[in-house]
C-alpha cells in the first residue's frame, strides 16, 4: 500500500519535471572513490550515478527514478500494458532496455556483470545463446582459401555448424599447402576444437612449388625449423633444395645452384643431362675381329625386331639417342613393292647381349614399341641405291636409362664430324651380323672396331658394282682388304 502511494507522487511530480531536460538531479560536485555521485532533484541527497532509472528509488523523492526510458510500475499505474508501455517508451541507438527499463550500454549486455539492477541484462535468453555459441560449443569457421576441410566423424560437416568437439583436417587445392610445423607440403593439417576451445590457429593454404620427380635429378630439402629431408613433391615457401645430378648416368655441365622456393615459384631450376656415348666402365678394350659384348659396351646398342608374325625376328640395329628415340636404317622398314611398313609390325630392344626377344639371359633389358617410323620422303630403296637410309624411330614406352642403358650423343655441328672422320679414327659397330658369309647369325652380341677410310681409298678400292652405293650421305669404314666394310 505504501509503495502505492509512494508511485502516485511520483507520478505527479514526474508532469511538473517534463520540461527539464535532465533527469531532475543535479551534480553532487564530488567523487567518492570510483563512482560518481549526484544531488537529487530537491536537493536533499546524492545518489550514485549507477542508481538513475534503476527501477528503485533512491532519492527521497524518487527523482532518480522519473523520465526513465520504462518504469514498469508507473506504467502499469497508468493502465499501459508492459509490451504497449515497451513500445512506446524506448532506450537511444546503441543502449539496450533492462527489464524494469533501465537502459544499459549494448556492450555491457551479456558480460557476465550485472549492469541492470535486476539482473534481466544477464538473465536475458539472448545471454544463454550467446554463451554457447562463444563458450560452450565449437563453431565450424568458413573453409580456407584455395582449400576445405574435413570434420572425423562428421561427413555432412558444413562452416556455422556447432558440434561440442571437433577435429578438423584442412586440405588444400593441388599445388597449396599448410606451411605446418614439419613445412613438408603435406598439405595436411589438423585443428581442435574442445567445449568450444580451438588449440590451433585455422590454418592458410599458401601457394607451394612443384618438384616434379625426375630420374636425372636428386633432390634434398632444407626446410626452417625442420632440417634436411628428402622432398616431396610440393614443397613450401622457403624451402631451400639442394640438387644433385643421377651420376653416373646423368651429369651437369655447371655446378647445380640450389633451388629457392619463393611466393610458389622456383627462383631457377636445376638440369641434368644424361652422360651420352660414354661406356660404362669396367668394359674391356675392344678387339678387332668381333668378340663378345660385354654389358655397357655399348649402351646405346638398340636391337630392332620384326613380328613375323608371331615371333620377334631380330632384323636390324640403331642407336638410342634419347630416351624415346632411336635412329636405324630405312632399309630395315621398306619394301620397295609396299614402301615403308607399318611400325606396329615393330619392336625394339636395348641393353640386351642376346639376340632373341624373350632371352632369360637379358635381366636388364628394356623393350617398346615402335609408335612411328620416320624416313626421308627421297628414300626409294634399291631404285635410289639407297640414298637417305636412315630411319628416325619414335617408341611407344621410353628406356628407363640405366648403368647398361644410355644414349649416344648426337652432334650436327660439321666440325665435329670432321674431326671425327678422320684416317685414323676409329669407330665400333655392334650386333648379331653373320659370323661367317652364309653361316648363321651369331646368337650374343659381338663388337668390331673399325678405323675409317676416306672416300677416295674407299672408292678406288672397292667393286665397281659396290660403287653407285657410295652415295654422299655414307661414309666407308672397315679394312681394305675387303674383311669388313660398311
Ligand atoms: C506482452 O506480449 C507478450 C507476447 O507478445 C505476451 O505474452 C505478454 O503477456 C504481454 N505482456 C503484457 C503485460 O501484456
Ligand atoms: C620405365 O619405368 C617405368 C616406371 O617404372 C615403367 O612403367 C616403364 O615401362 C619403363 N620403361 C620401359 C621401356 O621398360
Amino acid at each position: 500500500m505504501c509503495m502505492c502511494v509512494f508511485i502516485l507522487i511520483s507520478l505527479a511530480t514526474s508532469l511538473s519535471f517534463a520540461s527539464v531536460p535532465d533527469n531532475g538531479v543535479s551534480d553532487c560536485g564530488h567523487r567518492n572513490g570510483n563512482y560518481e555521485e549526484i544531488k537529487c532533484r530537491n536537493g536533499i541527497g546524492c545518489i550514485r550515478t549507477e542508481h538513475i532509472c534503476d527501477g528503485t528509488p533512491d532519492c527521497p523523492d524518487a527523482s532518480d527514478e522519473l523520465l526513465c526510458p520504462f518504469h514498469p510500475e508507473r506504467d502499469l499505474q497508468s493502465n499501459l500494458g508492459w509490451n504497449r508501455s515497451r513500445r512506446q517508451l524506448t532506450c537511444p541507438s546503441g543502449q539496450w532496455q533492462c527489464k524494469n527499463g533501465y537502459c544499459i550500454s549494448k556492450n555491457r549486455l551479456c558480460d557476465q556483470v550485472s549492469d541492470c539492477s535486476d539482473n534481466s541484462d544477464e538473465a536475458s535468453p539472448l545471454c544463454r545463446k550467446r554463451a554457447i555459441a562463444t563458450s560452450g560449443v565449437c563453431v565450424l569457421p568458413p573453409y580456407p582459401e584455395q582449400g576445405t576441410y574435413d570434420v572425423e566423424d562428421i561427413p555432412d560437416a558444413r562452416p556455422g555448424q556447432a558440434h561440442s568437439s571437433v577435429v578438423l583436417t584442412v586440405r588444400c587445392r593441388r599445388g597449396y599447402g599448410v606451411m605446418d610445423l614439419y613445412g613438408d607440403g603435406s598439405g595436411i593439417q589438423q585443428v581442435y576444437c574442445v567445449n568450444g576451445k580451438w588449440y590451433q590457429n585455422m590454418p592458410k593454404c599458401v601457394r607451394f612449388c612443384k618438384l616434379d620427380p625426375d630420374p636425372s635429378i636428386r633432390y634434398m630439402c632444407y626446410t626452417p625449423g625442420t632440417g634436411i629431408t628428402f622432398c616431396r613433391n610440393y614443397v613450401s615457401p622457403g624451402t631451400v633444395v639442394e640438387p644433385a645430378c643421377n651420376s653416373p648416368i646423368y651429369y651437369a655441365k655447371e655446378v647445380l645452384r640450389n633451388m629457392k622456393c619463393i611466393s610458389g615459384v622456383w627462383d631457377n631450376y636445376a638440369e641434368c643431362k644424361v652422360e651420352c656415348g660414354r661406356i660404362t666402365p669396367g668394359g674391356q678394350p675392344l678387339l678387332i675381329g668381333g668378340k663378345e659384348a660385354k654389358h655397357g659396351e655399348l649402351p646405346w646398342h638398340a636391337a630392332i625386331y620384326r613380328r613375323a608374325p608371331e615371333v620377334f625376328m631380330q632384323i636390324c640395329s640403331g642407336s638410342l639417342v634419347s630416351n624415346n628415340v632411336v635412329i636405324s636404317a630405312a632399309h630395315c622398314f621398306w619394301k620397295d613393292l609396299i614402301k615403308l611398313l607399318p611400325a606396329s609390325q615393330f619392336g625394339v630392344a636395348v641393353g640386351k647381349l642376346h639376340r632373341s626377344w624373350n632371352s632369360e639371359e637379358d635381366f636388364f633389358a628394356q623393350k617398346s614399341n615402335v609408335n612411328e617410323i620416320r624416313i626421308e620422303k627421297l628414300y626409294d630403296g634399291v631404285a635410289a641405291n639407297f640414298q637417305e637410309d636412315i630411319a628416325v624411330l619414335i617408341l611407344s614406352t621410353p628406356f628407363n636409362y640405366t648403368t647398361y642403358i644410355r644414349p649416344v650423343c648426337l652432334d650436327f655441328n660439321l666440325n665435329f664430324e670432321n674431326f671425327q672422320l678422320q684416317d685414323g679414327v676409329y669407330g665400333k659397330l655392334a650386333g648379331w651380323g653373320l659370323t661367317s658369309p652364309n653361316g648363321p647369325p651369331s646368337e650374343s652380341l659381338k663388337v668390331l672396331s673399325l678405323p675409317f677410310i676416306n672416300e677416295d681409298t674407299c672408292i678406288s678400292t672397292l667393286p665397281d658394282a659396290f660403287r653407285g652405293y657410295i652415295t654422299g650421305d655414307k661414309f666407308c669404314a672397315g679394312y681394305t682388304n675387303g674383311k669388313c666394310q660398311e
